[in-house]
């Protein structure tokens, strides 16, 4: 695509997966969502932002040369770290190890921003798969997203933290949407009994709508897939996690998005308020006008 089409369009729905407890199933997910939502036509780039301990492109099997963190310190352009994958996604590397990454400092989340921004020109959807938890950079990116996907498992502790965590993301941005994905629930049942639980504590504490997303049950193919590095949409396209999977991406796409609205701030403009409100001026300048 060429500059003048790609600003021609609407910048990407930014779709961040997230959860409270680590280990929950996020990064095979944002990995089969991306890839659903690329079969459904749509262009998709998946970005790695689990700064630290990024493992998108080892589940994956990428040869990656350059990751995102060569792009924060200017040494590379982004375009030179996009890698195609399987499944017709593009994927941008998170940068696995460097701590440094853990923690932005301020030029570097202008350059992250930056990067972002570019990222959002291209495509229609771009899913972020996010680290765990409560920390400051995670909840910042995550809460200004068009679209939150909360992934948790049903047990007590892992929906303690996943409560926290959309809460703390309620707080920071009221407009984003924000979906629950209840995973490995041993059946439906369990995986029902869950997500009531979930949704009438965030009506009744946060009065805020959650949305409902399918579940996935726990299936070893999950496991096999992560083994093969392949993913478990192209492993098995008909086990019920990838049924589910794909429900979720269709659910996602037919919903009416808060990004679709006129007045709508868009991902990167709330970024640059929520990081750069002492750079504000100098920052927005480099922010292309709304469309
Ligand atoms: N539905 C499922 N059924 C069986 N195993 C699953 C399922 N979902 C995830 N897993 C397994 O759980 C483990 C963790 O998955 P994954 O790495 O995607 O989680 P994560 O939330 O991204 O972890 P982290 O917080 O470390 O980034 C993997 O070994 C994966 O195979
Ligand atoms: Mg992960």
């Amino acid at each position: 695509m060429s500059a003048k089409e790609a600003s021609k369009r609407q910048p990407a729905r930014v779709l961040t997966v997230t959860s409270g407890k680590g280990g929950v199933g996020k990064t095979n997910i944002s990995i089969n969502l991306a890839i659903a939502l690329a079969q459904q036509g749509k262009r998709v780039i998946l970005l790695d932002l689990d700064l630290g301990l990024a493992d998108v492109d080892i589940l994956l099997n990428l040869s990656v040369k350059a990751d995102l963190g060569s792009v924060i310190r200017g040494e590379r352009k982004l375009e030179e770290i996009l890698v195609r994958a399987e499944g017709k996604i593009l994927v941008v590397p998170g940068a696995f190890g460097d701590e440094n990454m853990a923690n932005l400092g301020d030029s570097a989340r202008r350059k992250l921003i930056d990067a972002i921004e570019q990222m959002t020109r291209y495509v229609d959807y771009l899913v972020i798969d996010t680290g765990a938890g409560l920390g400051s950079n995670i909840i910042d990116f995550t809460a200004n997203a068009d679209d939150v996907l909360i992934v948790t498992t049903p047990e007590a502790t892992s929906m303690l933290d996943a409560y926290a965590v959309t809460k703390a993301v309620h707080n920071r941005n009221p407009d984003t949407a924000i979906h629950l994905l209840i995973n490995m629930a041993r059946d439906a049942k369990e995986a029902r009994e869950a997500s009531q639980r979930m949704t009438s504590i965030v009506d009744h504490f946060l009065h805020s709508p959650l949305h409902k997303e399918e579940f996935l049950l726990y299936d070893p193919v999950v496991g096999d897939a992560v083994r093969r590095r392949q993913p478990f949409l192209l492993h098995k396209p008909h086990a019920q996690v990838s049924r589910a999977i794909k429900a979720i991406a269709r659910h996602l796409d037919e919903m009416p998005s808060v990004h679709n609205s006129k007045s709508h701030q868009g991902f990167i403009e709330r970024l640059v308020d929520r990081f750069t409100t002492n750079h504000k001026a100098q920052v927005s300048a480099r922010i292309p006008p709304k469309r």
